[in-house]
């Protein structure tokens, strides 16, 4: 891997090179065709590569908290994270490994997966929904996960983020889906974008890394890594006095 932006550099220190620039920072990580397709056959798994898996791994590494949409957590077959020994050093006076929080309306997931049953207690996954979810769902998720209701029909990604916060998760790595993201970025949340740029066309109707909500955030090339034909850009939000929420 190489860096080509802003300087060259060979084989650069990923840790270095995604360190969060702040406590309370937002990124989203996420993976795109050449022609803008967020999946391929409905999964990440296509558009991905050895370089875009390292940089999954450390960005993991270097979160408080993992945020998903129950889609991309159901359709992806999410684990807990697990902890690397390559982590240790990044992740001191931090538990091993950083939860997954969920968003979720209707806990349609599977609360008796390994994503709910196989996570450290130091981890323990996060639902984060509505006052309207279902009570029963509510209760069994309780079992083996923090629930945290913010909003009444929808999630308020404002209050959500405000609460992990609050929790002490200030650095938020999010993993999509393009649902979500969309509503973080309408909600003025997102302070940076890691977006890895596949070498494919694919046509197709897959949607955009942003689907739903329409917004506009100006953002800044800060990094550009190159690997085997993959970009692996670092855009960071434009005039940052501070991060919003
Ligand atoms: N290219 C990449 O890097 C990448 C990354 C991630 C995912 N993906 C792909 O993206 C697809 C999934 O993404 P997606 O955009 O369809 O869905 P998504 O954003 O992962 O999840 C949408 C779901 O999240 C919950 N949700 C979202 N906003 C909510 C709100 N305001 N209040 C309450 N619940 C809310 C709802 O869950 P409930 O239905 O449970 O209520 C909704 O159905 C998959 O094909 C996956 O493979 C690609």
């Amino acid at each position: 891997m190489r860096r080509i932006h802003p300087d060259v550099e060979e084989d650069p220190d990923l840790v270095a090179a995604y360190t969060y620039p702040r406590d309370r920072w937002l990124r989203l990580n996420m993976v795109t065709s050449a022609d803008g397709a967020a999946w391929m056959k409905g999964l990440s798994a296509g558009l991905s590569g050895q370089g875009d898996r390292r940089i999954f791994g450390v960005l993991r590494g270097l979160a408080d908290v993992v945020l998903a949409g129950a889609s991309t957590v159901r359709t992806e077959g999410y684990g807990p994270a697990r902890p690397r020994e390559s982590w240790t050093a990044l992740r001191e006076g931090r538990p091993p490994a950083p939860p997954i929080a969920v968003v979720t309306r209707r806990l349609d997931l599977d609360l008796g997966g390994p994503l709910f049953t196989e996570a450290e207690p130091y981890a323990r996954p996060i639902i984060i929904t509505t006052e309207s979810a279902p009570q029963d769902r509510l209760d069994e998720a309780a079992k083996n996960a923090d629930v945290i209701i913010a909003g009444e029909e929808r999630v308020d990604m404002l209050a959500a983020v405000r609460d992990l916060r609050g929790r002490g998760l200030g650095r938020i790595l999010c993993e999509g889906g393009p649902r979500l993201n969309a509503q973080l970025a309408a909600a003025g949340l997102v302070d940076e974008v890691s977006l890895t740029i596949s070498p494919l066309l694919l046509g197709g109707d897959a949607a955009r890394i942003l689907n739903g909500v329409a917004s506009q955030t100006s953002l800044v090339l800060a990094q550009v890594l190159e690997e085997d034909g993959f970009l692996f850009c670092r855009y960071v939000r434009e005039a940052q006095d501070g991060p919003a929420g």
